[in-house]
């Protein structure tokens, strides 16, 4: 749809959070990967040196007593290089020649040592077939003494395939609360802008009304002007003039609530609006009740229905049927719908029609709705959504307000 100015703020933003999201997922996966490319070579690594291992034991098992002092000294280097794998050598019978790099509690009996040793032997199994050492007897030159070497990832491997998920999740927490931190700011910044434009509009226009007002009682005294029905207009406009400023301070301070009857004012919206729109818009106001009483701030909440009246007129292109309906809740809340016959809004864009800057108009701001949920929400603890909608057949928008239980209502 088109845009003023052919650029769509909220459409972007959307893009930005599919674009951030494919770049996580492809850092996060590439970094899965990359680290389980290191696992696998590690692995690799940890086999070859646990292989070279055995190797040297069963050569040393295999010589006799009278060999080489440096050849005893080569094998004993190889041997105390592993420092990391952990391991086991047991026979077929469950007898345990020895262990390295597993740590046992040293108070423990030895019974109790080779138990536990026997229960890791089990679960090594699953995770490497062990390495079986045959010493050769030199006399006989037959195998003796044969024994399996068990073996599982030293910890340094473990830790590193894990580390990827940690690492992300470490970072994705930091993304988060980053996230939310930055929200929270740029809430509170836009908290900022709105009560301080409005505080400023309030008090610049309040100058020259007040002026505009002494001026219309020295023109109404003045024998000199004969059409008294100018200063009436001029009366009326001025008089809208101070609403509007109302409306603005109101907003840019802590508006005071009363109890209201919201027939009565929305019936006074109406009659504002009446000729200012089409004749070929029919309006009606229906209420359950003569009289329906919420908590309101008038100022505010006739700038609300007026908002969202004059979007109902824009929909339907000037022409159709715009019904006001005002029903009272079970639990204490009182319901202002407002229906058109226009062109209803987009599925997709119903969440975004709340946000300030969205329009669809040639003319618009894309503020009106953002005042009225913000009117509704901040100030009135209310709700305002679209409660149905459906394309070329027209839209009805819902204000939630809260009234008093009937105890509480003074009259
Ligand atoms: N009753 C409605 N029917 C269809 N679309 C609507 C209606 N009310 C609001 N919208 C959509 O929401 C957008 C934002 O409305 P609003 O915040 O009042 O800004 P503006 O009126 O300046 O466009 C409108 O441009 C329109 O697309
Ligand atoms: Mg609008």
């Amino acid at each position: 749809m088109a845009k003023r100015d052919g650029f769509n703020l909220y459409e972007n933003k959307s893009n930005l959070k599919w674009i951030v999201l494919v770049i996580s997922l492809v850092i996060g996966g590439g970094s899965i990967f990359y680290t389980n490319f290191l696992v696998e070579k590690l692995k690799d690594r940890e086999r070859a040196t646990i292989r070279i291992y055995a190797k040297t034991l069963e050569y040393t098992l295999s010589e006799n007593v009278t060999i080489q002092q440096d050849i005893n000294f080569l094998s004993e280097e190889i041997i105390y290089q592993n420092t990391s794998i952990p391991m086991i050598i047991m026979d077929s019978l469950g007898v345990i020649y020895g262990s390295k790099n597993i740590e046992l509690d040293s108070t423990w009996t030895q019974a109790r040592k080779n138990n536990k040793l026997r229960s890791m032997v089990a679960s090594m199994k699953r995770e490497y077939a062990p390495i079986r050492i045959a010493p050769i007897d030199q006399s006989t030159g037959k195998p003796y003494l044969v024994q399996y070497l068990y073996y599982k990832n030293s910890d340094l491997l473990t830790q590193l395939t894990y580390y990827p998920y940690v690492q992300l999740s470490v970072i994705a927490i930091f993304g988060f609360i980053a996230y939310m931190a930055f929200n929270y700011s740029r809430v509170a910044e836009q908290n900022r802008v709105w009560v301080g434009m409005a505080k400023e509009t309030a008090h610049q226009l309040g100058t020259p009304i007040s002026s505009l007002m002494a001026w219309i009682e020295i023109l109404k005294a003045d024998a000199g002007v004969t059409d008294k029905t100018i200063l009436t207009e001029l009366d009326k406009d001025v008089h809208k003039l101070g609403l509007i400023t109302e409306r603005f301070s109101n907003i840019g301070s802590v508006p005071k609530l009363s109890n209201e009857d919201i027939m009565q004012e929305v019936e006074r919206v109406v009659a504002y609006l009446r000729p200012r729109i089409s004749r070929k818009v029919e309006m009606k106001v229906r209420g359950m009740h003569e009289h329906i009483y919420a908590q309101i701030n008038v100022a505010l909440f006739e700038w609300v229905i007026e908002n969202v009246c004059k979007n109902a007129v824009d929909a339907m292109g000037g022409e159709g049927k715009l019904e006001i309906n005002v029903l009272e809740g079970s639990d204490w809340r009182v319901f202002v719908d407002i229906s058109d016959t226009g062109k209803g809004i987009n599925p997709s864009r119903i969440k975004q029609v709340f946000n300030p800057g969205f329009t669809t108009k040639q003319r618009g701001w894309g503020l009106g709705l953002a005042l009225a949920k913000r009117i509704i929400e901040n100030y009135h603890n209310g709700k305002i959504y679209v409660k149905s909608t459906t394309l070329d057949k027209g839209t009805t928008f819902r204000i939630v307000l809260n009234r008093l239980p009937e105890s509480q209502v003074l009259s």
